[in-house]
């Protein structure tokens, strides 16, 4: 389609145009949709964009839905931001243009998620109940001008939120072509005003119950910082009281779960109970708990943005398989990037291929959504340089074929990745309070706990080709082997969860830094791993921040640890020593830095040491022999990357190759090859090639 028929022919014309050449292209869903079906189901795996009608002549919209319907995108975004145009001054609602919008997309065969607007409240709002505004650590009332200057925890606010999200979910809750309502937009920023503190005092009263209590538990007679009154508890953000630091973050978690409640509830008076809730987190973000506020949503959904540089399959898979955690299921990227985004140092642009591979990449580790954010930029507004599928003269820009190939396959491969999610031997145990307290206190600045799951989650993911993220309280015995790289705070639960695995026959091991701290992030009595030193059968003697790498050598060979290392003593006669110290500080040369112990069928291992990434290899092949864990697909060459997701009568692998040259795979066996058709023995992909297969089970 040439560019200048966009220019020169009526929109109205170029829509039935569109319709008429693009229909074929429709999935089956999409025609249902079409034809008015009010029962129709949803493809399986979805492809979606960010769509703001709002900004544009409703003359225009049938050009924007008819390019969506040639790329075979299933569902629009909407609204989320939209506040000022839905409700222009207080209690006057104009919606009709939305339900327009919806119905237009529809009549394309394009469903909607319909965002509540909470994110950006409009002028007139925030000047007439000042209090909706959050002030910041110094005192200041944010102003209008950008988003996210609401307070979350203000009463009016929350009235006020409650009203736009009734209506909407009055006038769109039974709308068919509305499959789901996303709350707000990225939780992240909090207030810091009186209300706010008042709050937080009444939430430590009802945590802690009594001041003894609390005083006790924070250890206050430290600096005398003892509390005779409620009201005297501050709010504390910088580094400060460890206990006081942790209950700020619950509290804030449970605020933002308390703020979304408010909405869902709202909702849910009205919505038909297909529709889904969600809202769209930010991957490792680690401003709340996600896992609490998770608990009130269908689906779990993350923003996956790259920004600077290129995709890091370990990392980007990684925060994948933590959104999976969130609710144990499968997932949705709610945005992720055509292109380049406008917010990083750099806003260097994916590779041509890129863009597919890291949207195939996401549904190997259980995405059902891939969702572009955005469709055009506004003609002004802070995000003009944002890339988009769309230029500013509205013709499609080159990712816009790519994504359009991304529509081709998501329809080929939906039928068979229809309930399919995926199923891993390996956990690596994650929690927000571990998180925290290690980057209050780092004790090595360049001790970053994201890296450090990390650095067991790569070798990991490349010998078992899945990996699951997951709290320590879940229930663990479908896992062969459970990693706990720093599970700093280590709650009574978890402990007696993780105790219960191992007698159980489970293999678990404690990553460095791990059962230090008890859940009010006080020191545990014991040295670490706490409650878990007699299952041990040692405990850790020291623990030293490295100014540089120190030589471990043992079981693995010859390695070093980075940043970090502690040694253990006092050992069990039937613990046994991997891995010990050369000489560096003098205290830990000669000294064990890895122990073992078997505990019936199962076992516990205690790594002192941030293994090189040599070492992290060797160890990684250890636990997963020792555990009986085995590949989902098999072996690959490197570069390859293999995720895996299962249904009852079959299994769909993901093969992507992420390394620069050209990759063949012999398969174990043969399989259907989804996208190409036909049953293969082996493929060869080139830089960012993808293979989808299926074997019957
Ligand atoms: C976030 C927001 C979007 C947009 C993108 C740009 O994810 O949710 O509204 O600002 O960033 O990258």
């Amino acid at each position: 389609m040439k560019k200048i028929v966009f220019r020169i022919v009526p929109a109205a014309v170029f829509s039935l145009l569109a319709c008429v050449l693009f229909l074929p292209r429709n999935t089956q869903a999409q025609a249902r949709l079409n034809s008015g079906n009010k029962t129709s189901v949803p493809p399986p795996i979805l492809l979606g964009v960010a769509w703001y009608p709002e900004r544009w002549p409703e003359s225009r919209w049938p050009v924007d839905l008819a390019l969506m319907q040639k790329a075979g995108i299933h569902f629009v975004r909407v609204g989320e931001f939209a506040w000022s145009i839905m409700e222009p001054t207080e209690g006057d609602y104009r919606l009709d243009w939305l339900e327009r919008a919806i119905d237009q997309a529809g009549r394309h065969g394009i469903y909607t998620v319909l965002g509540t607007p909470t994110a950006a409240p409009p002028a007139w709002l925030t000047q007439k109940y000042p209090t909706t505004l959050r002030v910041d650590e110094n005192g200041k009332r944010a102003e209008h001008g950008n988003r996210q200057q609401f307070n979350w925890d203000d009463p009016k606010y929350r009235e006020l939120a409650r009203d736009i999200a009734s209506h909407l979910a009055q006038r769109f809750g039974h709308n068919p072509y509305v499959i789901g309502w996303q709350i707000d937009n990225e939780y992240a920023e909090v207030s810091f005003d009186l209300h706010t503190r008042a709050d937080f005092q009444t939430w430590s009263k009802n945590y802690y119950g009594t001041l003894d209590n609390l005083n006790a538990r924070w250890t206050t007679s430290y600096w005398s910082q003892t509390y005779t009154n409620w009201d005297q508890i501050p709010i504390e953000t910088k580094p400060g009281n460890p206990g006081l630091l942790l209950s700020w973050k619950r509290f804030v978690s449970d605020t933002w779960r308390s703020y979304q409640k408010n909405q869902i509830d709202a909702i849910r008076r009205y919505a038909a109970p297909r529709q889904f809730i969600t809202t769209n987190m930010m991957g490792w973000f680690d401003g709340y708990d996600h896992y609490v506020v998770a608990k009130d949503l269908n689906l779990a959904a993350w923003d996956d943005y790259v920004g600077e540089g290129h995709l890091d399959p370990y990392k980007n898979g990684a925060t994948d398989d933590l959104t999976r955690g969130f609710k144990r299921q499968n997932f949705w990227i709610m945005e992720t990037q055509p292109g380049h985004v406008n917010w990083a140092p750099i806003n260097n642009d994916l590779n041509k291929g890129e863009i597919r591979a890291m949207a195939w990449e996401n549904i190997g580790h259980g995405a059902d959504a891939v969702s572009y954010w955005q469709w055009r930029s506004a003609m002004n507004g802070q995000e003009e340089y944002h890339g988009t599928l769309l230029g500013a003269d509205g013709t499609p820009v080159p990712v816009y074929s790519e994504v359009s190939q991304l529509g081709r396959e998501f329809a080929e491969a939906g039928s068979v990745l229809a309930g399919t999610s995926p199923k891993s031997q390996v956990a690596i145990l994650h929690t927000y309070p571990s998180f925290w307290a290690i980057n209050w206190q780092r004790h090595n600045k360049n001790y970053d706990p994201i890296n450090e799951l990390l650095s067991y989650y790569r070798p990991l993911h490349d010998i078992a080709q899945s990996v699951d993220i997951v709290q320590p309280t879940v229930d663990l015995s479908q896992y062969k082997l459970v990693v706990a790289p720093g599970l700093n705070v280590l709650s009574d639960a978890a402990a007696k969860n993780l105790i219960q695995y191992v007698k159980n026959g489970g293999h678990l091991l404690l990553g460095q830094r791990s059962g230090m701290k008890t859940s009010d992030n006080a020191l545990q009595p014991e040295r670490q791993p706490g409650p878990l030193v007699s299952l041990l059968g040692a405990r850790v003697a020291a623990y030293y921040a490295l100014l540089n790498p120190v030589p471990v050598s043992g079981q693995f060979g010859t390695n070093t640890s980075q940043l970090w290392a502690e040694y253990l003593n006092h050992l069990s006669p039937d613990t046994h020593v991997l891995e010990t110290y050369g000489k560096s500080n003098g205290w830990l040369d000669g000294n064990p830095a890895i122990v073992t112990r078997s505990v019936g069928k199962g076992s516990i291992t205690y790594v002192g040491a941030w293994m090189d990434e040599a070492g992290m290899a060797k160890l990684a092949h250890w636990m997963t022999e020792a555990s009986g864990v085995r590949p989902a697909f098999g072996p690959v060459p490197a570069g390859i990357d293999v995720n895996a997701r299962y249904a009852k009568d079959h299994t769909v692998f993901v093969l992507i190759n992420f390394d620069p040259t050209e990759q063949a795979v012999n398969l174990p066996h043969p399989m259907a090859d989804v996208l190409h058709g036909g049953t293969v023995q082996s493929v060869s992909l080139p830089r960012y090639g993808v293979a989808i297969l299926s074997e019957k089970n």
